[in-house]
């Protein structure tokens, strides 16, 4: 029988990075749908719930996908509305990578310092990266902040974590160098998560934290989002702390990604969201 998996994506195109993922996970048919939104899925979940018997319908699953985190949100919920009693298939959530991507950099940074009792600052953690890592940080402990640029949008930002995951984070503003070296006061773990091409920490400013022990940064476009990291950085020492470039943990996010992909696969009931892919990123770092 022929594994299918449904990349149902909430942008209007679905992206092809998730469609080469799902392959690469085992999918031997991967179907990719874009402009999918709660109102048009129902037709989409009765035909992968419908169709085959209870002990074959592991073998379709959902994955999905887009660029609006929310919307993402907003997507898997209708989804698991419309399943019931066995009538439902495996699914995973990883809008934009976020579930993945923060699993494996918050994976990486526990395995050099323990989250417990330090406090972490995401830095530009509106983001979905950002405010699912600030999630994932907060579950193991830490005493966590996200900032923006805005004060605004990082209270925005620390509302929606609170009301999806019910994990209190603080919210800061850092839109300049410093904002930025005030928003770090006292923290022990900084993870980058700003858009692609913008440093948002120079390399002086970090030198000389008193407190800092662990860096990781999410942006693998030059100017990458910390100073004096290089992109391929994986667990390096640099001015006596340990960092992480984007590409020094995304084979860890890639190899998760694939993980949980082949994962869906082998029952019908799973659901893949935050908690469930980091677990997994921590059994695999
Ligand atoms: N390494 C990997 O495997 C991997 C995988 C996926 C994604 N990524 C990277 O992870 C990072 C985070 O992804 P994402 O999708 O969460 O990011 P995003 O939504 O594109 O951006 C995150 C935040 O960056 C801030 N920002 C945007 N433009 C800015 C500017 N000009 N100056 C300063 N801050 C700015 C915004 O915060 P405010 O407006 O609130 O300030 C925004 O909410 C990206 O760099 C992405 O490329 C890495």
């Amino acid at each position: 029988m022929k594994k299918l998996l449904f990349q149902l994506d909430t942008d209007p195109i679905a992206n092809t990075f998730d469609t080469v993922v799902a392959y690469d996970g085992g999918a031997d048919h991967v179907i990719p749908i874009g402009g999918m939104t709660p109102r048009n899925v129902a037709t989409m979940v009765a035909g992968t719930i419908f169709t085959r018997s209870p002990k074959d319908k592991k073998n379709t699953a959902l994955f999905v996908s887009g660029s609006d985190m929310v919307a993402g949100e907003a997507l898997l919920a209708a989804i698991r509305k419309n399943f019931f009693a066995d009538f439902r298939v495996s699914v995973m959530l990883d809008s934009n990578g976020s579930n993945t991507t923060a699993a494996a950099a918050v994976a990486k940074i526990s395995r050099h310092v323990s989250p417990r009792g330090k406090r972490a600052v995401v830095l530009a953690g509106t983001g979905p990266v950002g405010q699912r890592a600030a999630v994932m940080l907060a579950r193991e402990g830490a005493s966590v902040a996200l900032s923006s640029r805005k004060l605004e949008r990082a209270q925005q930002a620390a509302a929606a974590v609170k009301a999806s995951f019910g994990v209190e984070v603080d919210a800061v503003q850092a839109g300049d160098a410093e904002s930025t070296r005030a928003a770090l006061a006292g923290a022990n773990i900084v993870l980058a998560t700003g858009a692609a091409g913008i440093e948002l920490l120079a390399e002086d400013d970090w030198r000389v934290h008193p407190d800092l022990e662990i860096l990781v940064d999410a942006n693998a476009t030059p100017p990458l989002g910390i100073g004096g990291v290089d992109t391929m950085d994986r667990g390096k020492e640099r001015h006596g702390r340990i960092v992480y470039g984007a590409i020094g943990f995304g084979a860890l996010k890639l190899e998760l990604h694939r993980a949980c992909v082949a994962s869906l696969f082998e029952r019908n009931d799973l659901v893949l969201d935050a908690d469930e892919i980091y677990t997994r990123a921590k059994q695999m770092v």
